[in-house]
């Protein structure tokens, strides 16, 4: 069968750091995701305590392009952070898999010898997601239709099978026969994890303080953060809030008669993670242990109709790469797109729900598309150290059609 998949030997996650996920129109919402992006590298690179000036490559993920200066974003995200003039940058993008996408080009860097310290930022704005237009650059003809278009309604329809990426998941509910009651009792759990994570400062750990900074650069115009001025410091996820499935249930599906609500699909929030990603060499020589090995990467093809089973594939292929089963596995982080999305691919593998996303998931938390599978990643090595777990799986389903999916160990365990 074809597939896509790799195995690595010596490649460290050392550590890494976030912004905190806020609402779709909150308090980041005027925040260019470079600025966003810089701010989440910096912090990582200081978590790590790995300077600036020792990074060989710089590579970003961004989906929404969503300022004027996109096209630089991971130039600026590098050069910002203070990596040095002549170290190259490059964005690379597979949906809400692009995190994951980050992390496995950091290892194929650093196993083929290109690098050895990676700075991999996904960074993602989903209040700044452009109205656009593709077509009127000659001009508007009298009597034309004239288009302007919101371009994350769009991003979240996939014109080749016809569906949204909610039908998607209503689509798997059919299949699987997943009911609106389940899906609520999901999204409940999602709830209550991330708020227990959040009370016991769990996330808190990942999470870096954002207020109003300049990010200067010498020789070059200084950039930065301005938060509205209510807004503060923002120092918290602020999607997660209690919510029991009784509430869950008395709010309208997005389309009548389906599963899916607001309540139970992926918050839309904005935000950025980052992480620092070395060799063995620089692991070893660096005070302090890694946060994980990262072990291997795979991602698999699914029909459009149905991208949320993604995962399901690129679990299994992954497994398959690394010679390991399902058993062996500590615990999964799976994004949670759409809560029956979820409820498929625990249902398709069979995981049990004690050892997935355990802190919540993106019902809860958020999912700014290339940030999300650095949370994942990160929170996922982060909980494998605190219950001292060997091997851990984190993975999205893709837009589209495709899964991706990381293993990665704990090597104190
Ligand atoms: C589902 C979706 C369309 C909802 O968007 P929206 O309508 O803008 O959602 P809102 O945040 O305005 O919430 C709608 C209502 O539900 C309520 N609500 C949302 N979450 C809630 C919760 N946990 N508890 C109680 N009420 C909640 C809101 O308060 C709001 O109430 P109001 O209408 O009285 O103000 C959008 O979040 C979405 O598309 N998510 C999935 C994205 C996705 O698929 N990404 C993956 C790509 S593969």
């Amino acid at each position: 069968m074809n597939g896509f998949s790799a195995l690595f030997s010596d490649v460290w996650l050392l550590d890494g750091m976030r912004t905190p996920f806020v609402d779709y129109m909150g308090a980041f919402a005027a925040l260019s995701p470079t600025d966003m992006g810089i701010k989440a590298g910096r912090e990582a690179l200081r978590r790590a305590g790995i300077e600036a000036r020792t990074i060989d490559s710089v590579i970003t993920g961004n989906m929404a392009q969503a300022s004027f200066d996109a096209y630089m974003l991971p130039r600026h995200v590098g050069l910002y952070a203070g990596v040095p003039i002549e170290v190259p940058a490059i964005n690379v993008q597979r949906i809400c898999g692009t995190g994951f996408e980050l992390l496995r080009q950091a290892g194929d860097q650093i196993e083929r010898g290109y690098a050895s310290t990676v700075l991999c930022v996904g960074s993602e704005s989903m209040s700044r997601n452009p109205i656009a237009a593709y077509t009127h650059r000659t001009g508007f003809k009298l009597g034309a239709p004239v288009e302007f278009k919101d371009f994350l309604w769009e991003a979240l329809d996939d014109p080749a099978a016809k569906v949204s990426m909610i039908q998607t998941a209503e689509n798997l509910a059919k299949r699987f026969g997943i009911t609106r009651e389940a899906v609520d009792e999901y999204a409940a759990g999602s709830f209550a994890r991330a708020v227990a994570a959040q009370q016991d400062g769990f996330l808190g750990g990942e999470i870096c303080a954002v207020t109003d900074e300049v990010f200067e650069l010498a020789g070059y115009e200084p950039r930065g953060i301005t938060l509205p001025r209510k807004a503060g410091e923002v120092t918290a996820d602020n999607h997660i809030r209690p919510s029991p499935k009784e509430a869950l249930a008395r709010l309208r599906p997005v389309y009548a008669g389906g599963v899916q609500t607001a309540g139970n699909s992926s918050a839309l929030v904005d935000g950025a993670a980052a992480a620092v990603v070395a060799s063995g060499d620089v692991a070893r020589r660096r005070e302090g242990k890694p946060l994980a090995r990262l072990a291997a990467a795979a991602a698999a093809g699914v029909p459009p109709e149905i991208m949320g089973i993604g995962p399901a594939p690129a679990i299994r292929a992954l497994l398959q790469r690394a010679g390991l089963s399902l058993a062996d596995i500590g615990l999964f982080e799976i994004n949670e797109a759409q809560g029956a999305q979820i409820i498929a691919v625990e249902r398709e593998l069979g995981l049990a729900r004690e050892r997935l996303n355990v802190n919540g998931g993106a019902i809860a938390i958020g999912h700014p598309l290339a940030a999300t599978g650095m949370r994942l990643t990160l929170t996922l090595a982060r909980e494998l150290k605190r219950r001292g777990l060997r091997y851990g799986i984190s993975s999205a389903c893709v837009g589209g059609g495709q899964g991706m999916a990381l293993l990665i160990e704990n090597t104190e365990a």
